[in-house]
């Protein structure tokens, strides 16, 4: 087992990563010291799998649990729902010495992570992510949140988790989209700081596609090492954390016109990215010239999309704008340099946007 330490004074915690963890829960919190009555928070695709898994475990080791099941879809990540949980520690009699476990994707996460936030207060909470975007990304570095008819993750937080338990066997039943669009987050991790480990996941692209243990424990403990370190540095997003958002610019935008269902969250990305790139080496920034070579090879080995076919680019510019007034701050373009290096830039003409989105096969 991997264990990744996410540094933040009192609000510290671990990540723990390995084969076959959701057995071994139960004694796992007991050797940790965490107790309390807990409630299970997850949806049905998922507890198919690994609800009964779960109770066993912590139930072997004296827990008393309850489950809750949320409806599955990102539709579903919202104060309506945030509502149903409420009620139902409420109608439990949760005290504010509860712990909630959060069994799923960043669906799942971040519900779970909104509700532990707000009930009484309060109150502690643990992610087992099942999905590989949950497992390198959204479990970890505290943001929580439910999405607003409005715009997505409108009201939320920064509240950390007591624990991250990463079981990597999970990803066996993820389908492989799924799978895909968390090796997007996986490969920003990589160019934004980390050149070694993203040759590595390029070089062992056959054993992460067939998913042995020992490779996905290493890109995933990899991940979270990468962004544990970012975090540390900027919990809040002040500075230096917006470098995570490569990608995202234009990933949000073209999710959004997409109305969230036709691309994955890491197919934004990886579109968001390599047209970043293209930003950048026409911008003049780029100091590196194969980079947007390396990252479009990478991402077709993956089968992340690299084309924008019949999206139309007014469409992206205007909820390129929109997110903008949505967080009312200028829109934080990061460019990247070279691998490892990013640079954070409002300063980018919509003409070269315009022109890389045709180039992506966009429509004017
Ligand atoms: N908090 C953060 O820092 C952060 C970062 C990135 C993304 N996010 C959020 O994460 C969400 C996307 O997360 P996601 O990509 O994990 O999507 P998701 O939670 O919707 O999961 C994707 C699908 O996989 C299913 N699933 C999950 N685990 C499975 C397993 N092991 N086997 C089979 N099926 C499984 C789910 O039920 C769902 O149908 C978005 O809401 C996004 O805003 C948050």
């Amino acid at each position: 087992m991997e264990e990744v330490r996410l540094n933040l004074a009192e609000r510290s915690y671990s990540i723990l990563i390995g084969e076959g963890l959701l057995a071994s829960i139960g004694s796992i919190l007991q050797e940790r010291q965490i107790d309390g009555r807990i409630l299970v928070i997850t949806n049905p695709t998922v507890a198919r799998w690994y609800r009964e898994p779960l109770i066993h475990s912590l139930q072997s080791a004296g827990f008393s649990v309850q489950v809750a099941e949320v409806p599955d879809g990102e539709s579903y990540k919202s104060l309506e729902q945030a509502s149903f949980l409420y009620d139902t520690l409420i109608d439990g009699a949760y005290d504010r010495k509860s712990l909630l476990i959060a069994l799923g994707g960043g669906v799942i996460g971040d519900l779970t992570g909104f509700v532990a936030a707000t009930y009484m207060r309060g109150v502690r909470f643990i992610q087992i992510p099942t999905t590989l975007l949950a497992q390198v990304d959204s479990s970890i570095g505290g943001k929580v949140a439910v999405n607003h008819p409005k715009g997505k993750n409108l009201i939320g937080a920064f509240y950390q988790p007591s624990l991250v338990i990463t079981d990597v066997t999970t990803l066996k039943t993820l389908p492989e989209a799924e799978f895909n669009s968390g090796m997007a987050e996986v490969i920003k991790h990589g160019f934004i700081l980390d050149e070694n480990y993203l040759r590595l996941i390029a070089g062992e692209y056959e054993l992460i596609h067939n998913l042995d243990p020992e490779i996905l424990s290493f890109v995933v403990s990899g991940s979270c090492r990468i962004k544990s370190e970012v975090v540390e540095q900027d919990e809040k997003e002040s500075g230096l954390r917006a470098i995570l958002n490569f990608g995202h610019t234009i990933g949000h935008a073209i999710e959004a016109v997409t109305n969230y269902t036709y691309y994955k969250h890491g197919e934004g990305v990886a579109l968001g990215m390599l047209a970043a790139s293209q930003i950048a080496a026409r911008t003049g920034r780029l100091k590196e010239a194969d980079l947007p070579k390396n990252l479009l090879k990478i991402c077709q080995k993956f089968k992340l999309p690299t084309k924008l076919p019949g999206l139309a680019i007014q469409e992206i510019l205007e909820a390129i704008k929109l997110d903008k007034k949505v967080e009312s701050a200028k829109v934080r373009w990061v460019l990247p340099e070279k691998v490892g290096i990013m640079k954070i830039t409002s300063e980018v003409p919509a003409e070269v946007i315009t022109e890389v989105l045709v180039e992506m096969g966009g429509l004017r």
